[in-house]
């Protein structure tokens, strides 16, 4: 597949490895079933900053049973992320408590951040709790943890766009790309995402 005519995107991936209307094919996959899943109930949407935003978008259309949104954001504190010592950069608005709550993230990788969410949001009460990624590593989990929906499982490469960043940008691309090489250090002993 050839890599759109971007200039402002020219030398950072090298191939693409999931296109938009594959992106948007399996997001309306998702869609229909966490629909039949929860028919006749509300759902509770709670994405994760910053990534997971992007899927939410596009997911809550793709759902038809009456759906709320809410947004959280955690950091790692200092600069080993393997600590489990988070910090929460942005706190749900409104309770979860007695709500059917779907988390939607972008990926999860080693389940680290995942994991460390859903037991703050379980210790709050929802009536149930399950979780929506678009991507998935499931070979590299550190944490295990229940994925109820998911869409792709992912190669063990770095990948930007569709709400994936490489330093903070380009999640805007709406496919996703494998990043060139070339942008980081291949002597790394960690993904790029860990540094
Ligand atoms: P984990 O499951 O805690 O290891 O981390 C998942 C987080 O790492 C995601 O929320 C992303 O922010 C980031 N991440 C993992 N893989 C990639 C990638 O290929 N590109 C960009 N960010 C990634
Ligand atoms: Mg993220």
């Amino acid at each position: 597949m050839s890599i759109p005519e971007t200039p402002d995107v020219a030398g950072l991936v090298t191939e693409v490895l999931l296109s938009a209307d594959q992106l948007q094919a399996k997001v309306r996959e998702l869609g229909a079933q966490i629909t039949a899943d929860y028919a006749g109930r509300e759902l509770w949407l709670v994405s994760i900053l910053k990534g997971g935003t992007f899927f939410l978008v596009d997911l809550a259309r793709a759902i038809g049973v009456p759906v709320a949104i809410d947004f959280f954001g955690i950091s790692s504190y200092g600069q080993d992320r393997h600590s489990g010592v988070v910090r929460i950069t942005k706190d749900l608005d409104e309770s979860i408590e007695g709500r059917d709550v779907l988390l939607v993230e972008d990926i999860v990788d080693t389940g680290l951040t995942l994991g460390y969410i859903r037991r703050a949001l379980e210790a709050r009460g929802p009536a149930s709790l399950r979780t929506c990624v678009l991507f998935d590593r499931p070979y590299r989990r550190i944490v295990e943890l229940p994925v109820e929906y998911r869409g792709f499982e992912l190669p063990d490469l770095f990948v930007v766009g569709y709400g994936l960043d490489w330093q903070q940008k380009h999640r805007n691309l709406p496919y996703v790309g494998v990043l060139n090489p070339a942008l980081f250090d291949p002597s790394r002993t960690r993904m790029p995402w860990e540094a």
